[in-house]
């Protein structure tokens, strides 16, 4: 009965207690996966455009939107939108439609599906100054 007793919180303590011990570390890891992904989140939504940053990524747009020089290559482009001066947030938010499939076009819902939300913030901000 003695050995009984002496035995059992040992067995206790090499068996499950190490598991047990380990849970606080695991709602840590949790808890900041957690509010990393929450972390990007935010920064994604106030993501902040660079006119810069955008001008290595404008290549994939200005063989359609013809900018710069939109105008005069306006009779073999009619019907893609001029976005050159465009609002900003307009143009952040068709992007995200596009993206989304809110808003449909075969090469647009593509290419903006590709674009990261870093993406989307340069490149509006890049044409939205664009004249
Ligand atoms: C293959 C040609 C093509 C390419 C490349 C292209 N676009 Fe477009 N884009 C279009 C067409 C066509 C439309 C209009 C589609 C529609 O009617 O919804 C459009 C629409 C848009 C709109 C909405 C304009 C409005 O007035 O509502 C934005 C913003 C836009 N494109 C941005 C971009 C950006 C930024 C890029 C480069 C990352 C890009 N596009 C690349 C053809 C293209």
């Amino acid at each position: 009965m003695k050995l009984f007793k002496t035995m059992y919180p040992n067995q206790m303590r090499s068996g499950s207690a190490p598991a047990v011990r380990r849970l606080p570390q695991v709602f840590a890891a949790l808890a900041m996966a957690i509010s990393c992904v929450m972390a990007s989140a935010v920064s994604a939504a106030d993501a902040v455009g660079n006119a810069e940053a955008a001008k290595a990524k404008v290549s994939m747009c200005i063989g359609c939107h013809g900018i710069p020089g939109y105008h005069a290559s306006f009779p073999e482009v009619y019907s893609v939108p001029m976005i050159a001066g465009q609002n900003d947030a307009y143009i952040r938010a068709a992007l995200r439609a596009y993206a989304v499939g809110e808003r449909t076009h075969p090469t647009m819902d593509a290419i903006a599906k590709s674009l990261s939300d870093q993406d989307i913030a340069d490149l509006a901000a890049y044409y939205s100054k664009l004249k």
